[in-house]
């Protein structure tokens, strides 16, 4: 297998012993500065913020995070037995779940913990809140390395869909930034790209938060992939005159019929793509998966604070209070999707994910 070269690839994450940092998003691409997350707090700040930001990097955000407030509360004894062990950890995970609704990998990452670790406490005899808090911390862990190992997978069976000297399509940040690993849009990218296929990324920039311009083109730059940016009103000349040979894009919750809410602007993307016969995939991991919802419907759009939309970069950039709708994701129907890239396979319509 071919092993991107990370070494040239923007971690969103670093890890001093166990200590815990996360790369500042909204400084990028003009400043590096990392932040460290020290418990739940740091933790919801820094993801309702958007330091951290892209679905599987916030879910390992509050892995690591709920790991540190256990920790913590341990060490200074707030915390002396099982049942308080459970209780602190449960409160904590429903804490840092409440802080972005829409990206699911959050939720299922709090659960999986806090199921580990209750099953533990149910079938361990005598053991105690430093056995559990063991079991915390390689619960979280697992998170963040199955993140890693996923993302090589989707990585390359996302590349398998890039034909050489492929001209791609993608919106907001799918990448290192995005994920603990490559990536999954991206990831395939790197993949491609590492293959020695010559690719050339088309970055939409990504209103209101610039993801795209800030994050995707700075990270693909710097990794040495040929990367054009282009304002989101562009996409539909783009995809008419630029010769495109297929839209890639992440997701942040995919319902059981393959509906999929990701970045606000993937739904116009993917009309499209039908438009002008290109196809559309999305890549993304299980994690993302929510087979308990059953279509797009049911899916729970984050709305956030209209100054995101008022101002750009803290300059006003609109009449000071004029009304603003900011949906932070759309839905975009499974009919439209060509084939969902997850790290077990690569799937096509009908969906049907249980
Ligand atoms: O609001 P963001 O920046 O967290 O939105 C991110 C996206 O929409 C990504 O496409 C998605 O989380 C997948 S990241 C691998």
């Amino acid at each position: 297998m071919n092993e991107p070269s990370v070494d040239r690839i923007h971690s969103a994450l670093r890890i001093e012993g166990e200590r815990f940092f996360i790369i500042d998003q909204t400084l990028l691409p003009f400043k590096v500065e990392f932040l460290e997350i020290k418990g739940s707090r740091d933790a919801a700040a820094a993801i309702q913020e958007m330091k951290v930001r892209g679905a599987p990097m916030i879910a390992v955000t509050a892995a690591q995070a709920l790991y540190l407030e256990m920790k913590s509360a341990v060490e200074n004894g707030t915390v002396k037995n099982t049942d308080d062990f459970l209780s602190k950890l449960k409160e904590t995970a429903d804490f840092l779940n409440s802080t972005r609704p829409t990206a699911v990998n959050l939720s299922n990452a709090m659960r999986q913990i806090v199921k580990d670790v209750e099953l533990m406490a149910r079938n361990g005899s005598g053991c105690e809140e430093n056995d559990l808090l063991e079991k915390t911390k390689q619960a979280s862990e697992q998170i963040k390395q199955s993140d890693i190992q996923t993302c090589r997978q989707i990585g390359e069976l996302g590349a398998s869909l890039i034909p050489h000297n492929a001209r791609l399509l993608t919106h907001c940040n799918t990448g290192a930034l995005a994920t603990a690993g490559i990536g999954t849009a991206i990831g395939a990218f790197y993949t491609a790209n590492n293959q020695g296929k010559d690719i050339t990324v088309f970055a939409g920039e990504t209103r209101p938060l610039l993801q795209g311009a800030r994050l995707t083109a700075w990270e693909l730059d710097s990794s040495g992939i040929r990367t054009v940016l282009f304002t989101d009103n562009m996409a539909a000349y783009i995809m008419k005159t630029e010769k495109i040979d297929l839209v890639m894009v992440g997701a942040d919750r995919i319902a059981a019929n393959g509906d999929t809410a990701n970045k606000i602007g993937t739904l116009g993307l993917a009309i499209l793509a039908l438009h002008y016969n290109i196809p559309f995939y999305v890549c993304a991991p299980t994690t993302t998966l929510d087979a308990g919802t059953a279509s797009g419907e049911d899916i729970i759009i984050e709305n956030r604070h209209p100054d995101e939309v008022r101002y750009l970069r803290g300059n006003l950039i609109t009449a000071q209070n004029i009304p603003v709708i900011n949906p932070a994701f759309d839905v975009t129907p499974a009919g439209l999707i060509t084939s969902i890239v997850l790290e077990t396979g690569i799937y096509s319509r009908p969906y049907s994910f249980s």
